[in-house]
């Protein structure tokens, strides 16, 4: 059987659920892709974390040389998070031909533009699905599914860390700092967490959304950002009185003067289906004008529902390569080419 091999750059909390999907859901990916995706490197691991006993020793490196050295590993995937090294890493690997795929949205937030115009240049694909929403398939959805419709409003939870602090501050009076630290214990929160309470993780998800649904480029300084530090129990006691919810959501919808993106604590009706979503699910809620609304949630942080995100972009780049289609990109990533049209935000 054919073999495709693959080097995983982090074995941090999606880079285990990653490989230990690809392990465990050998049989299945193999017969439906008719291949076997083999993990040939692994790139470091977390600092002060012992090596899982199902990971060999022997994949792992300290040196992204030797993997790109490898002539047999032809997917680099990134899951290091962060911009240094991720960066470079991903640039040499796109330059070296490899096909990436990345779970790194500060980075697309931040460097987008310049690693899929590199990798377009290349014609080797990048894929970022388990950069939003974990385990949900938005980003297909919006670049695949959606690709006819005309989106009208973004309405998201899209952070799991924040919803699991209010769902457990709401339904069991948890407080923020016993909320937070059990969020960190189950591998929902970014390394470091100020991201995740500040809005700033969630707004950078919102900037991949928003540019696929409006094919614009939505950039972090188009969004007016407020997170959930200086939330009281009161608010949330007060506002479930009255039958509303506190939500930290993310918002992106069309105007008359452009785009409105923004992200922030919210009091929402206990009837809307977003009030329901509990603990680190996430849920997005899509208006369009030929399919209405529609509701995408499920597990949005997390080992294994962000890995599987991950093995599904590595699963389609290699059915690319396979048919020998690979670098499609110019279908998949206008908004982030420069010469994508910009929608104006409104301040
Ligand atoms: N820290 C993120 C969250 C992880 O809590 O949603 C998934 O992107």
């Amino acid at each position: 059987m054919k073999e495709i091999g693959i080097a995983l750059l982090g074995l941090g909390n999606v880079g285990l659920g990653t490989y230990r999907i690809l392990a465990d859901h050998a049989r299945d990916i193999e017969r439906r892709l008719g291949a076997r995706v083999r993990v040939r490197h692994i790139l470091g691991r977390e600092r002060g974390r012992a090596r899982p006993d199902d990971v060999p020793a022997e994949l792992f490196t300290h040196s992204i040389e030797a993997i790109l050295a490898d002539p047999e590993v032809a997917v680099v995937v990134e899951l290091m998070g962060g911009l240094t090294p991720a960066r470079e890493y991903l640039e040499r690997s796109i330059a070296s031909g490899r096909h990436v795929v990345t779970a790194n949205k500060a980075l697309l937030t931040t460097h987008g533009e310049a690693l899929f115009s590199q990798a377009l240049a290349r014609g080797v694909d990048l894929h970022f699905e388990a950069a939003v929403c974990g385990g949900i398939p938005i980003i297909r959805t919006l670049r695949e599914a959606l690709a006819a419709d005309r989106v009208s409003s973004i309405h998201g939870i899209v952070n799991g860390t924040t919803n699991f602090i209010l769902s457990a501050m709401a339904d069991e009076r948890a407080t923020y700092a016993d909320a937070l630290a059990q969020a960190q214990k189950l591998g929902y929160a970014e390394a470091d967490p100020t991201l995740d309470v500040s809005g700033m993780d969630a707004a950078q998800k919102l900037c991949l959304l928003a540019s696929l649904a409006f094919a614009t480029r939505v950039s972090p300084q188009d969004v007016h950002v407020e997170g959930i530090t200086s939330l009281l129990p009161l608010d949330i006691r007060l506002g479930s009185e009255a039958g509303y919810v506190l939500k930290l959501l993310a918002i992106a919808q069309r105007s008359s003067e452009g785009l409105d993106v923004r992200v922030h604590p919210a009091f929402i009706p206990s009837a809307s289906p977003l009030a329901d979503v509990r603990g680190a699910f996430n849920a997005v809620l899509l208006q369009s004008a030929a399919l209405g609304a529609s509701l995408f949630s499920g597990l949005g942080a997390g080992s294994l529902p962000t890995g599987s995100a991950v093995v599904a972009d590595i699963i389609d780049i290699c059915r690319n390569l396979l048919a020998g289609v690979s670098g499609r990109l110019p279908m998949l990533c206008p908004p982030y080419l420069q010469e994508a049209p910009r929608v104006p935000a409104v301040q």
